[in-house]
């Protein structure tokens, strides 16, 4: 590779830079509502990491990923684009022993279009997926947005939905992937977990991991709970059963959301769950250069999934930030700046032949190959990706989308490994968004209720969490005579769809 990936700058992707953020001074600061860089200007990623106490992503454990899945590395992985852990390597030790797990990713729905930068952690989670043929769930984080942005409720709801069809033209398989936006969501299951890690956290300590001041709103001050909770996943009963402990969780995200999963790795044994494990990403960088936002107010900072191809050729060629020289002269003595150059960073991002992008590393940066001819190979290889994701997006239907919402219980074991055939069409008629405690996959783990398990039964987690009342011997049995009925009958309407499907 030409240039290290350590100098893959800092821009900004789905987050705001606090560039004139009153404490900031010349300090780096990175919440996951402000990112600002340093004195220059540039997040320093090495400091990011001591400071959050996660470690880099190093070769060994890359290697592992791909014995373990029989898979070659993604472009992502490979180049250090995510480049930051919390105990991957644990995720990785316990899948090579057969030991399940599940993702877990999020937006926050703030705009109405994607820009490049967001579809990152997406295309990356598909490569996950498929990797390692585990589930997934997204979570939509509309009451966020309302809590931060000067944004209608109704209008972070709108955009839940519209988001989650970019979010499914990626490619997710509804087999085993569950979108879900927390106002529509947010359900039994889902709020035991976030009271158990809200008991957990006390002001002082949420002051100190996200800044919260006196003049916040407390909505703000109790939304990181309800992002902490699906990293458990008797959080979806009917995906993964009832038992807190049953399947380790895999966090793919950038690393400005490492404060929120500080925390849940905080409260997870306290509430008797496994602490998840993380995956973290830099940030991508914006079009007018690496300390350049990337903003929706301004569309010639970024672009968007929208954008058609003259949109795209127009805006590279005029604001992706160059590190061509002056001259034609003093280009083909120095080269190009691969430092600073944006079409150079973005072409490490995106283009998937490694020998090809090296060859315009060596062009480029020896002046062989010029500001406008890199701009044109970074065209080039932006305008199919985008006409595809723009096609894929349109085949999006409304029924697709409830599909990836429903909370019909599926079936657990069928949800791991290898899936044979395409996904079955959408079901016709109306589908349940809102989760239950009765609503149970068939075939999930059912958390031990003897007491007598290993250290993560339920009973644990609600003595060691929250002081409530285990349920009665009664209710119990309730709970699960209840659970058989929606097992048989989701049985029932499986039998049913496949029928159909003949
Ligand atoms: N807070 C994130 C955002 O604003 C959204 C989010 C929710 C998320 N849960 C997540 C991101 C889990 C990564 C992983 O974009």
């Amino acid at each position: 590779m030409s240039a290290p990936i350590d100098e893959v700058a800092a821009g900004v992707a789905a987050v705001a830079i606090a560039q004139d953020s009153p404490d900031a001074g010349g300090e780096q600061v990175v919440t996951p509502w402000d990112v600002a860089g340093g004195a220059d200007g540039k997040i320093d990623y090495a400091k990011l990491v001591d400071d959050f106490g996660c470690s880099t992503i190093d070769d060994a454990l890359i290697q592992r990923i791909e014995k373990a899945t029989g898979c070659r590395a993604h472009p992502f992985l490979r180049r250090g684009m995510f480049f930051a852990h919390r105990e991957l390597d644990q995720i990785v030790t316990a899948y090579e022993k057969g030991e399940k797990f599940y993702l877990y990713t999020g937006r926050g729905p703030s705009s109405e279009a994607l820009h490049l930068g967001h579809l990152i952690p997406f295309h990356f989670t598909k490569w996950l997926q498929e990797a390692f043929k585990v589930p997934l769930v997204v979570q939509l984080t509309d009451d966020e947005k309302f809590l931060w942005k000067s944004l209608k409720l109704e209008d972070a709801r709108r955009l839940a939905r519209e988001n989650a069809k970019d979010i499914i033209a990626c490619g997710f398989d509804p087999r085993r992937t569950f979108i879900f936006s927390d106002v529509n969501y947010m359900c039994t299951p889902f709020y035991l977990n976030v009271l158990k890690i809200a008991k957990c956290v006390t002001f002082n300590a949420a002051r100190g991991i996200f800044g919260f001041a006196g003049e916040s709103n407390i909505g703000q001050i109790g939304f990181p709970p309800t992002q902490a909770a699906p990293a458990f996943p008797d959080c979806f009963p009917h995906l993964f059963g009832t038992d807190k402990k049953s399947l380790r969780c895999l966090i793919p995200c950038a690393i400005d959301q490492d404060p929120y999963f500080r925390m849940t790795r905080d409260a997870a044994p306290r509430i008797g769950g496994h602490k998840p494990a993380l995956i973290e990403s830099r940030f991508f960088p914006a079009l007018k250069g690496e300390s350049g936002k990337m903003s929706a107010s301004d569309p010639s900072s970024a672009i968007y999934v929208t954008d058609t191809a003259k949109q795209i050729k127009d805006k590279v060629n005029k604001y992706a930030f160059s590190g061509g020289r002056l001259t034609v002269e003093e280009h083909r003595e120095k080269g190009g700046d691969l430092d600073v150059d944006i079409s150079w960073k973005w072409l490490n991002f995106f283009m998937d032949d490694d020998e090809e992008l090296k060859a315009i590393g060596d062009a480029y940066g020896s002046g062989a190959m010029l500001s406008g001819e890199i701009k044109k190979k970074l065209v080039e290889c932006l305008t199919p990706m985008i006409v595809a994701h723009q096609e894929a997006r349109a085949r999006v239907s409304d029924a697709v989308v409830d599909q990836f919402f429903s909370t019909a219980p599926r079936d657990f074991p069928s949800m791991f490994g290898e899936l044979s055939g395409d996904a079955p069409a959408p079901a016709e008629g109306p589908v349940s968004f809102q989760g239950g405690e009765h609503l149970v996959a068939s075939n999930a783990p059912v958390a031990r209720t003897d007491g007598g398990g290993a250290e993560g039964g339920a009973d644990t987690a609600v003595q060691a969490g929250g002081g409530d009342a285990p349920l009665s011997k009664n209710a119990l049995k309730k709970l699960q005579k209840e659970k058989e009925i929606a097992e048989k009958k989701a049985k029932k309407a499986a039998e049913k769809a496949a029928a159909k499907a003949q």
